[in-house]
Parts: structure tokens; sequence; C-alpha cells
């Protein structure tokens, strides 16, 4: 790299006592006694509209942090107006100076800005501080800065010449505007999904979802510290339906970089698909969607090591994360044991809101996530097929709490095996433990997802067996670990079939899907 060597942001732990404890509790009792009111931002405006919005933490819903100003279609087009303006003078702008400036963001969220974009995330998302730590602070500046050492690498890269002629490759950012539409369970997503298009050259146009504006601002004012100018990140607010009807139909649409539900993004491939004659060029779509993550663990497992992942990997922040592990197969041999475990484990877990740092599970992002997960949980208890092994009980008098979850299913195709929940639900089948072979084909075809996955054992021909007869079951698999947690430059993140385009979140790969190269040949 031509670039300061990038390296993972090292993770903070906030022991009790500590000086990054104190401030961040410091910077959670300002956000919390202030309320703020939060504007678009569209090329050098701040946009504020009729329509405010209140802004609650999810763990405590009839406290107001803020509002924000809901946008209608034509903040839409102003927004893509100001990035299409922005456009040149960005384009023509060296690589080293746009590298610049998003380290310098990277610095900012690590340094000064770390307490106060934890504090947004936890307090607005209800992370706790730990999963607001290596989300909100450390992945996204491991985006901000992995991102530029590839970006340097894509720059330098150049074809052989042969005597007599001169080749190159000219990596020009796409023609038009990207649209970036963001989800609320990584504040680091959502900085990603704007920033890595922009590093490249091209403005955007960036929405985030509903529940994650209050964080995203944050985002929005250390982009704007570090420096990048009006109009290059264009945020608004505006509801779904409408920010598509014009964005897709604009003929400089270039691309979209999203993260959010399949249903969506199905939508939007079909809505860019029947609008395809009205573009200029071919948009990119890069997407990263829904999962049914799976732990699957043969007889010779570690049942200890199992509970582990299983928990983990199921209930931290409350099972919302795309990679969440939401199905398990135990062989009957580990059964027992892994079941006290699990229901130990269960029964440990501090649920309450974010401000109290020994509470590990915290509440669900909202009143209509929590119904839909509610909904399954009260469908589960009424089947025969399946038993609740822990929690199934809620309560949304203050926040939107949902115990941890254990369903027990004998029956491998019970819808929670099935279907992505998006919640602190996990469903297990218990398989006879000679039949391993028959349980990978069931792990393989029960769900249309292919995020992530785990397998444990101890037995590396079985390692190995189950590796390759899950080849597309995982865009990142797992083994002997919870299948959460990729770290930016080590595992680089995404996953096939209904999982999305699997272009790698903080990878090369990704970061070229912002370009469309020229080849120049000369001849001397
Ligand atoms: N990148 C996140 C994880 O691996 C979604 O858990």
């Amino acid at each position: 790299f031509n670039v300061p060597v990038p390296k993972n942001e090292p993770v903070l732990s906030y022991e009790p006592g500590s000086e990054e404890r104190k401030k961040l509790k410091e910077a959670i009792a300002e956000a919390r006694s202030k309320k703020i009111e939060i504007p678009m931002y569209i090329g050098s405006e701040e946009v504020r509209t009729e329509n405010k919005v209140n802004i609650a933490p999810p763990h405590d819903h009839q406290h107001v942090l803020g509002t924000y100003n809901l946008g209608n279609a034509s903040h839409v087009q102003t927004a893509i107006d100001a990035a299409l303006e922005a456009k040149e003078k960005w384009t023509n702008l060296s690589w080293e100076h746009r590298a610049s400036i998003f380290l310098k963001a990277a610095d900012l969220i690590a340094g000064p800005y770390r307490a106060k974009i934890n504090a947004a995330t936890m307090l607005a998302q209800s992370k706790s501080a730990y999963q607001a730590e290596i989300d909100s602070a450390c992945e996204l500046a491991d985006f901000l800065r992995f991102n530029v050492g590839y970006m340097t690498e894509i720059y330098q890269q150049q074809p052989e010449s042969a005597a007599g002629i001169w080749n190159r490759v000219e990596q020009r950012p796409l023609e038009g505007f990207v649209f970036a539409l963001t989800p609320f369970n990584f504040t680091a997503i959502a900085g990603n999904l704007p920033a890595a298009p922009a590093m490249m050259g091209n403005t955007v146009v960036w929405k985030p979802s509903n529940t994650q504006i209050y964080s995203a601002n944050v985002i929005m004012e250390i982009f704007k510290a570090a420096g990048v100018p009006d109009g290059v990140i264009n945020l608004i607010y505006v509801d779904g339906p409408t920010a598509g009807d014009v964005i897709f139909n604009h003929p400089d649409f270039a691309g979209i970089h999203f993260t959010g539900s399949t249903g969506v993004f199905q939508h939007i491939w079909k809505t860019i698909g029947e609008n395809i004659h009205k573009y200029k060029s071919y948009p990119r779509i890069v997407g990263e969607t829904g999962g049914k993550d799976f732990i699957v663990a043969h007889k010779s497992a570690d049942a200890r090591e199992l509970a582990t992942a299983i928990v983990r990997g199921a209930f931290e922040y409350q099972g919302q994360k795309c990679s969440a592990a939401s199905r398990a197969y135990i062989p009957t041999n580990l059964w027992d044991d892994v079941k006290k475990y699990i229901q130990e484990d269960v029964k440990s877990i501090n649920m309450g809101g974010v401000e109290d740092f020994t509470n590990f599970f915290n509440a669900v992002i909202d009143e209509k996530s929590f119904d839909k997960i509610v909904n399954y949980i009260e469908e589960a208890k009424k089947s025969d097929s399946v038993e609740v092994i822990a929690g199934g009980d809620y309560d949304k008098s203050q926040g939107y709490f949902i115990q941890p979850t254990v369903l027990l299913s004998s029956d491998p195709e019970y819808v929670t095996m099935c279907e992505e929940i998006f919640g602190p639900v996990i469903t297990i089948y218990v398989y006879d433990e000679n039949k391993y072979e028959e349980t990978l084909t069931l792990v393989d075809s029960t769900s249309p997802y292919a995020l992530t996955g785990a397998i444990f054992s101890r037995d590396r021909y079985a390692i190995e067996f189950g590796a390759k007869k899950l080849t597309n079951a995982a865009g990142n698999f797992y083994i002997n670990d919870k299948p959460t947690g990729a770290v930016v430059g080590q595992q680089p993140f995404g996953g096939g079939r209904a999982s999305g385009t699997n272009d790698k979140a903080g990878s090369m790969i990704n970061l070229l899907r912002w370009v469309s190269p020229r080849t120049i040949k000369e001849t001397f």
C-alpha cells in the first residue's frame, strides 16, 4: 500500500472505572438531555420541513431524543441535482485527496467522535456499549481505512505494454449519481454504503433507514468535519416508494449500494429492470439482503463451544444482524449437554436499557419488528412440532423487549427453520447423529438464503466433507466459530443466493463496482 497501512481499530472494553466508559457515559447523558432537530443535508443546505418526526430509544420509547425533518419527492430531486452538480469537481479531485478525506474521517471516528457516535448508536438503535463499539467506532473506521488501501491498489494496477505502445487503464467513476439505501442494524454499514462509491469519485444520494437517522446525522457531521465537500454525499429522509419513484426514473441513475430486506431489494431490481431503457448506462446493483444463517454440528463437536456459539451468534444485538444464527442442527449425542448449557447461558443474560452496561441484551428496533417477531413466537407456541426451551416472553410497555428465545422443532422445515425473523429467536433441530450427510443436504436446501453459516466438529474429515457439501450455502463460512462478527480486512463479508450480490463489503471487489474503467492504447 502506498498509503498509511490499514490496521483494525482496537476494540475498547469499557471496563468499570475506565476513562473510555466515563466519556461514553457523559456522551450518553448529553445526548439524552438534548432534543436535537436533524435536518436533511442537500448540497450546501441544511433542509428543514413542516414534517417533524420523533426519534425515541427502542428500549425507552416514551423518551424523545430529537426529531428529524421528513422530506418529499422534491427533496429527492434536489438531492440528485446537488449530487450531479458536485460531480465534476469531485471526480477531478485526485484520488489521493479523496483518500485523505476518508482517512481523516476514520481518525475522527476513532478519536474525538468515538463516544458521540457510540452513544448515538446505543440510544437510538438500542445497542449495548460493546456492540456499538465494534460497529460504529471500529468497523466504520476499518471500512474507511481498508477501502482507502484497496482504492490505492485499484488506481495503481496497470496492464503490460509491448514495445512501441503504451497501454493504460483509467478508473473512471460511474456516469451519473449513486443511491445508497442503508439499514438500521449497523451504523458502520450505513456509513460505508455512501462512502465507498464516494471514495471512487462518485457523488451520492443517501437515504438511511428511519430508525438509524440519529446516528446517520453523526456520520454526516464527521464526513463534513473531515472535509467531504458539499453535494458529494446528500442525506435525505423520505419514505421508500417516494424516493424510489424519483431515483429509479432518473436518466442519471448510475448504481445502488443497498443493505436491507430481500423483498425490497427484489422490488428495486425489478423496478430498475422495467426502467432500464431510461438510463444512460446499465446501473450497478450491489446489495446485501437477508439471511437464514445456520450452525450445524457434527457428532465430534464440543458441546460447550457449540452452546456458546449458538447463544452469542443468535442473541448479540437481539439477533438483528443479517449474519445472526437463526437455525441450528445438533446431533443426538450432544443434545442433552448443549440444551443444558444453552438454558444456563440464556438465563444469565441481563436484559434492559443500554445505559446500564451490564445488560448484554436490549430492545428490538421498533414496534413493527416487535409485533412480527412476537407473532412467530406465538405461532410456535401453538404448533405441535415446536417446544420453547428458553425465553418466549415479551413486553413492550416501556421498550420493545423480547426475551432471547430458543425453539426446538421436530420438523426441520417448520417455518422458523426457513424464514428470516430478524430478531432474538433461534430454532434447533436435533438430528440422528448418524445422519450427518442427510442433515447437510437439509441445511443447504431449507432456505433460499446463503449469507453466513458455521460448522462445528473436531473431525477434520467431517469438516472438509461439510464445507464441500455446503459450498454455496454461505458467503461467509465459519469453522468452529459463531457465524457473526466479520472483521473488515480479515473476513470480507457478503452472501449469495437470495442474500445478495456477494460484492463483499470492505473489499476491492466492492470498490470495483463503483468505477467504469477506460482502456487506452497509445501507439508511438
Ligand atoms: N458484518 C456483520 C457480521 O459479520 C453483519 O456480523
